[in-house]
């Protein structure tokens, strides 16, 4: 009896060892994928919904992506403040007070129809913007 069960449990765990190591990599790759994909969709649902408000919002009357109109461009918005990591909640404030002063003389009305998380969502996806995105404004 014993010699018939100890071969069986030996192949019992050759064959756990040798399945284990791609089950598991099966998983793993198949949770990176869910997560990778659910940060993507995420991300350009938040990208959406920022578009959204910048289009219901007065933004464009003084905005462009790409070119300096009454207020600066998008994304040299996005470039001066690419190392300034507590710019997006005094920009988020800024949008909803109004201001001048750190382009120039010209001054931004203010947006007291924005909440707070409303405002964050546009300076995030302001900041998010680089030279190579060329999303529509
Ligand atoms: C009446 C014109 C006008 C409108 C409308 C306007 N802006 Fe501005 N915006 C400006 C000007 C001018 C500046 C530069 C202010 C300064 O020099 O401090 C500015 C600056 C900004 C900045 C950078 C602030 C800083 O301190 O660097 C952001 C972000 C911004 N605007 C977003 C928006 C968004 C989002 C909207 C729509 C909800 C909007 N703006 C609507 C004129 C406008």
């Amino acid at each position: 009896m014993r010699q018939l069960i100890f071969p069986l449990f030996i192949s019992i765990v050759l064959t756990g060892l040798g399945t284990f190591p791609s089950v598991k990599n099966g998983l793993a790759v198949g949770v990176n994928d869910i997560v990778a994909g659910s940060i993507a969709d995420t991300t350009a649902n938040l990208a959406s919904e920022a578009k959204q408000l910048i289009a219901s919002n007065d933004c464009r009357a003084c905005h462009t992506m790409q070119t300096r109109a009454i207020g600066p461009a998008y994304k040299a918005i996005a470039e001066k403040y690419k190392d300034d990591r507590s710019a997006s909640e005094r920009l988020a404030n800024k949008i909803i007070m109004g201001g001048k002063g750190v382009w120039g003389e010209s001054s931004m009305s203010a947006h007291p129809g924005l909440s707070i998380p409303e405002a964050t969502l546009i300076v995030n996806y302001i900041l998010s913007l680089s030279a190579d995105k060329d999303s529509a404004n």
